[in-house]
């Protein structure tokens, strides 16, 4: 089981879109998905819940807020596991999928105050109320280990566009990072600054961890960067504008890893008013360039954080995942990896895969030299997205 936050402290940058599409999309291909919304605006939760469900089924006892409330000690602690469910409009669209499940902890609008109320809970001296603060930040990581969870793949946190004690405890509970972003100068400076605050955050953590060796979980926490995620951007000529283009490499110049696909703006995809429960890359099959972008980000996330099973997957299923394959390809930098992947294919997905990519010379040849000829033709060399969505 993996942890993985998906964070910015600014608003607005696509989070809660990546955070539902990702979810979709991987228990689409088989994962068992959980996903948790941290975020009193409640986005992901009404991505997947009718508002009156939630008012009928969930507001009074089933979401996040009262297990962060029971964290105040002053009434009966309960379990994560309690509030999930499992949304009906988006499991009956991935009900093919083998085991693939996505889950759902849903939000509150009242989580809003909870820094202050749970501030106001922590009594004592300052080494008590330290030491209370610490077993706060670090309780959500110890609820996703907790054994009455059940067994989730990949489990998906959306936070709230602030840097409080909600997604402090999400990072904290992480093993990796996701940060969706706009190109634009101000939100470059953003990414710094947010990585900045979490390395901070990590090193405060880790020192605490040494002062109250009995609390919490025992280890040393050390989240990573999975990516940076470029949403919302404006083509001209099938190119991201200059602007655009101009930010996404300053980035890259602070030296985060950064996605290779970057989801464009599509406004009427993402309108108020499209069909509830159901992500775009579910939802839009065809002649959807921006969910095909989400879909090809999933990609890129699933290798990013579990190449053993994206490889496996993509040998399991290679009709259709040329596209997939060859994004994996063209984001490794290393020919031994790219090699790797291809060792799980049996040769008929090879020569598949090599006649999607156009190499009509291939059909001939060992098993060993079609991997090499693939690997020679993909690996380093950036193919252009346009060709990419062909194949
Ligand atoms: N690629 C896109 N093109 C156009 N609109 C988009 C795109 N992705 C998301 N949106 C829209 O932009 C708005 C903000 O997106 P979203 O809610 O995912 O951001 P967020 O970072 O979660 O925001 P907040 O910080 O408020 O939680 C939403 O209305 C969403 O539908
Ligand atoms: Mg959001």
């Amino acid at each position: 089981m993996q942890v993985v936050s998906v964070i910015n402290y600014k608003g607005g940058v696509g989070k809660t879109t990546i955070t539902a599409n990702l979810g979709a999309e991987l228990a689409r291909r088989g994962m068992r998905v959980l996903l948790i919304d941290l975020d009193p605006q409640t986005s992901l939760t009404f991505s997947f819940v009718d508002p009156e469900e939630w008012r009928r089924d969930l507001r009074e006892a089933r979401t996040v807020k009262r297990w962060f409330d029971s964290l105040r000690g002053d009434g009966p602690g309960i379990s994560l596991s309690e509030l999930i469910i499992t949304p009906q409009p988006v499991n009956s669209y991935i009900a093919d999928a083998e085991d693939g499940r996505l889950d759902l902890i849903a939000s509150h609008l009242g989580l809003i105050n909870i820094d202050l109320d749970l501030a106001r809970g922590l009594r004592g001296t300052d080494e008590e109320r330290d030491a209370g603060l610490f077993r706060i930040r670090g309780a959500l990581a110890e609820q996703l280990h907790h054994r009455d969870l059940p067994d989730y793949d990949l489990i998906l946190i959306d936070c709230p566009p602030t840097f409080n004690i909600v997604t402090q405890s999400a990072i904290i509970a992480s093993d990796q990072l996701i940060i969706p972003a706009k190109a634009d100068f101000l939100s470059t400076l953003g990414i710094d600054y947010l990585y900045g605050s979490v390395d901070k955050l990590i090193e405060d953590y880790n020192a605490d961890a040494r002062r109250f060796p009995d609390i919490g979980r025992p280890g040393i926490i050390k989240p990573d960067i999975a990516g940076v995620a470029f949403t919302m951007i404006q083509l001209m000529y099938q190119r991201p504008i200059a602007a655009h283009a101009d930010a996404m490499s300053s980035v890259r110049a602070l030296g985060l890893p950064v996605f290779p696909t970057a989801v464009r703006e599509a406004a009427t995809l993402f309108a108020q008013g499209t069909p509830r429960g159901v992500p775009a890359v579910l939802r839009e099959r065809a002649n959807s360039p921006a969910a095909d972008e989400l879909r090809q980000l999933t990609a890129e996330v699933m290798h990013a954080l579990q190449p053993g099973r994206f490889a496996a997957m993509m040998a399991a299923a290679p009709v259709g995942g040329a596209t997939d394959t060859v994004t994996a390809l063209r984001g490794m930098s290393a020919r031994e990896d790219g090699a790797a992947l291809l060792h799980a294919f049996s040769l008929a997905s090879l020569r598949e895969l090599a006649a999607a990519l156009d190499m009509s010379a291939l059909g001939s040849g060992t098993r060993d030299e079609l991997i090499e000829r693939i690997v020679e033709r993909t690996i380093g060399s950036r193919l252009n997205s346009e060709a990419i969505r062909r194949l």
